[in-house]
């Protein structure tokens, strides 16, 4: 029986060493030390023994269960830190080199403006406001006191779909004031951005199409004051209290009196040269035309049901991308077109 032990002992010891896997050290388990096991097996036969040799043998068979125990946990320990130390290898993870970065888009410098403008507009009370750029000619012209025949509606200008000329893209963000006056009653204060389309070269204050944003107030008591206050508190907000801008006669249709407004031309600063030569941007006048303004003509709001002696009203169309140009110092209105990302990057 002794012998039995140590053969035991010897084969345990000599199989754990040789075991790689946590599954084999636990086979070795169950096949020396389980309950079917060898030296459960062996320990059996124990009470065959006589009294005196049975301490003998006990404290024996003790000792090698304690020895492949210790032997086992040992290898337990190395086996797993070698399986970790394996995985670890082929896991190989360096936090430290730089990630594959993702190109992230933002917002285009015209929205950017575009965002500041209606910001502004929305802090002042005005509803921001969608339209149709597919428009009846009856909004686009005649509701707004331009008669057929109005050079406004030349073909030379205007993308007309049919041959009666009453269907087109929107010339100008003014139908939305009809819109606008059409579907609710005074107070009105409203803003509408969107497309517009005309029959122009591009150079670089012009495009066949571009963004119009209307502004459109009606109350009792709206004065020309109310229309430059307005104005004046956009300009400044985008470019500073000491934007200089100028408010010049005009004539519109829809509005009397009507006026325009000019930003000094942020290229030349009102010089109308860079470098002795003509300036670009401006074409040597120094301004830039920023938008049409005016105070709504009594057949307008009388077209749209409301009472000219009750209420008066102001509105101002400007262009977007006019605007962007003196915010974001761009000499070249095309450029906010091209979208090249090395222009786009800028902002
Ligand atoms: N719609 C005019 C234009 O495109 C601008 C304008 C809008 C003028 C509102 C007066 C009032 O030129």
């Amino acid at each position: 029986m002794k012998q039995q032990l140590e053969q035991i002992r010897l084969q345990a010891i000599a199989a754990l060493q040789e075991a790689d896997t946590p599954a084999l050290l636990e086979d070795l388990r169950v096949k020396f030390l389980g309950k079917k096991g060898e030296l459960t097996a062996v320990l059996k036969l124990m009470g065959k023994l006589s009294p005196e040799e049975r301490p003998v043998m006990g404290q024996i068979a003790n000792a090698v269960r304690a020895e492949i125990e210790e032997n086992l946990e040992a290898r337990k320990r190395a086996v797993n830190a070698a399986v970790l130390e394996a995985k670890l290898q082929a896991e190989s993870l360096d936090v430290t080199i730089p990630g594959t970065s993702v190109a992230m888009g933002k917002e285009h410098p015209m929205n950017q403006v575009l965002q500041e403008i209606k910001d502004l507009f929305v802090s002042l009370g005005y509803q921001i406001i969608d339209g149709p750029e597919i428009e009846l000619a009856e909004y686009n012209f005649t509701r707004l006191n331009t008669e057929e025949g109005h050079p406004a509606r030349d073909r030379s200008d205007t993308f007309y779909f049919n041959d009666d000329d009453s269907l087109l893209l929107r010339t100008q963000t003014s139908p939305m004031q009809i819109r606008a006056m059409e579907n609710a009653k005074p107070p009105i204060c409203i803003l509408a951005p969107g497309r517009v389309y005309r029959k122009d070269e591009a150079d670089a204050t012009h495009s066949p199409m571009f963004h119009q944003i209307e502004g459109l107030v009606i109350d009792e008591h709206i004065t020309m004051g109310n229309l430059k206050s307005a104005l004046i508190t956009l300009m400044k907000s985008l470019y500073g209290e000491d934007a200089e801008m100028r408010f010049r006669p005009h004539h519109f249709p829809f509005t009397e009196p009507s006026c325009e407004m000019d930003m000094q031309c942020h290229k030349c600063h009102g010089t109308g040269e860079v470098d002795g030569q003509v300036c670009s941007t401006c074409h040597g006048e120094g301004w830039i035309e920023l938008l049409g303004a005016g105070m709504v003509h009594p057949k307008v709001l009388e077209g749209c049901g409301i009472d000219p002696e009750k209420y008066s009203g102001f509105a101002f169309g400007m262009g977007l991308e006019r605007m962007a140009m003196g915010r974001r110092k761009i000499n070249d209105l095309r450029l906010i077109f091209d979208n090249d990302v090395r222009f786009l990057n800028q902002f």
